[in-house]
């Protein structure tokens, strides 16, 4: 379209599912959870602590929480802490309730990536009194003075990548063409999809305004884009609607979307419009670099990723956990960001990095995260 013219061994072992909830046998989990902490890389298995911490994590429906929960357990035994992994299958009352249950168990700390940031309000309160401290994984909790630290990658730099890859990749700074666009954000219950919905608008407005992007459905606010739960099949009939309605008589050239999930949806509907790889096949975007999305990079149905490496942010989390529970000191990167509405959060802040088929090999295969095997299967 012219420009205006429209206007891991040990992982091995625990991803069998020695817990209940734990993940299955094949989780597509990266080559080896390796670890930069002294006690794995010694390959040495600390005596115990007497502790426990217990994981509460969000779903084993998406890849990357699996890899996080085998990681997280990894590296806490290995430094000679019981851990209880639990998933809550993106069920807010079923997540309270293990929350409970970890506190009820008598768990020395707890680590929670949340499904709804907000809903943890009155167990985060249970623990504090009971004097258990918290550690956020990944997604902020919000509304409480319970949490100590927290630790997740760049959030708004997320959401910058993915502008500045779409920015990059269509040339959008000197192109005389425009091009088509939809977006398909994350969870409205999710601090950090507003983050990275901020900071892909902070590189894309501007496009948006001087027509070099057009949205077709109209449909560009964080509110119109979010999509709860981050559920894949929602991306899929918003993309199948978005094709039917606004682009009969003309292609979509890009599908901005927050997650690999989405990705496969928007892939879905675009098969069922006719849409073909190589030929009219829009750009599209995800985040976690998900060993299915990988392959697909690979294979040329989606276009890029934000690649997240589990590994470090477990390493970083469990800093965390030895600081409150062995008075240790955690490494904090920000110290303003994350304000939760009761305290601005201490945290460390991994580094996500956008991967296409031109570097995939080098960030993924030679950082040890899949293997070419893998890739190939
Ligand atoms: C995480 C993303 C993930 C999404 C959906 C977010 O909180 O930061 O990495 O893609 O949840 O599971």
């Amino acid at each position: 379209m012219k420009k205006r013219v429209l206007g891991f061994l040990l992982t091995a072992v625990m991803a069998m599912g020695l817990f209940a909830g734990c993940g299955p046998a094949d989780t597509g989990a990266p080559a080896d959870s390796g670890s930069t902490d002294a006690a794995t890389e010694s390959g040495d298995t600390a005596a115990s602590t007497g502790k426990k911490v217990a994981v509460a994590m969000p779903t084993q429906s998406s890849e990357r929480w699996i890899n996080d929960g085998n990681n997280m357990k990894a590296k806490l035994e290995a430094l000679g802490y019981e851990v209880d992994l639990q998933y809550a299958e993106d069920d807010v009352q079923a997540q309270v309730s293990q929350i409970e249950n970890m506190i009820a168990a008598g768990a020395d700390c707890l680590v929670i990536a949340a499904v709804d940031s907000s809903a943890l309000v009155n167990v985060e309160a249970q623990a504090k009194e009971a004097g258990i401290p918290i550690i956020a994984y990944d997604r902020l909790l919000m509304d409480t003075d319970a949490v100590s630290y927290y630790a997740t990658f760049d959030n708004k730099g997320v959401g910058t990548a993915i502008g500045k890859y779409i920015e990059e990749s269509k040339d959008l700074a000197n192109t005389d063409e425009s091009y088509t666009i939809e977006f398909f954000m994350g969870s409205p219950d999710d601090n950090n999809a507003v983050m990275l919905y901020n900071g892909l608008m902070e590189v894309l407005q501007p496009y948006l305004d001087d027509g070099t992007l057009v949205c077709k459905s109209g449909r560009t606010s964080f509110e119109d884009t979010c999509i709860l739960r981050w559920s894949q099949e929602t991306a899929q009939q918003n993309c199948e609607n978005y094709l039917t309605g606004f682009y009969a008589d003309d292609k979509l050239d890009i599908c901005a979307t927050a997650f690999d999930g989405f990705a496969y949806g928007c892939k879905a509907a675009l098969e069922g419009a006719g849409y073909k790889v190589g030929e009219d096949w829009p750009l599209i975007t995800g985040q976690d670099a998900e060993l299915m999305a990988t392959k697909n990079i690979i294979a040329g149905s989606q276009t890029m990723s934000i690649y997240k490496d589990t590994r470090l942010l477990a390493d970083k989390c469990v800093t965390m956990v030895q600081a409150v529970l062995e008075g240790a000191e955690p490494e904090i990167n920000d110290e303003e960001q994350y304000d939760n509405g009761k305290l601005v959060v201490p945290s460390y802040l991994c580094t996500p990095v956008a991967v296409d088929k031109d570097n995939y090999k080098e960030i993924i295969v030679d950082g040890g995260y899949y293997t070419e095997e893998q890739l190939a299967e």
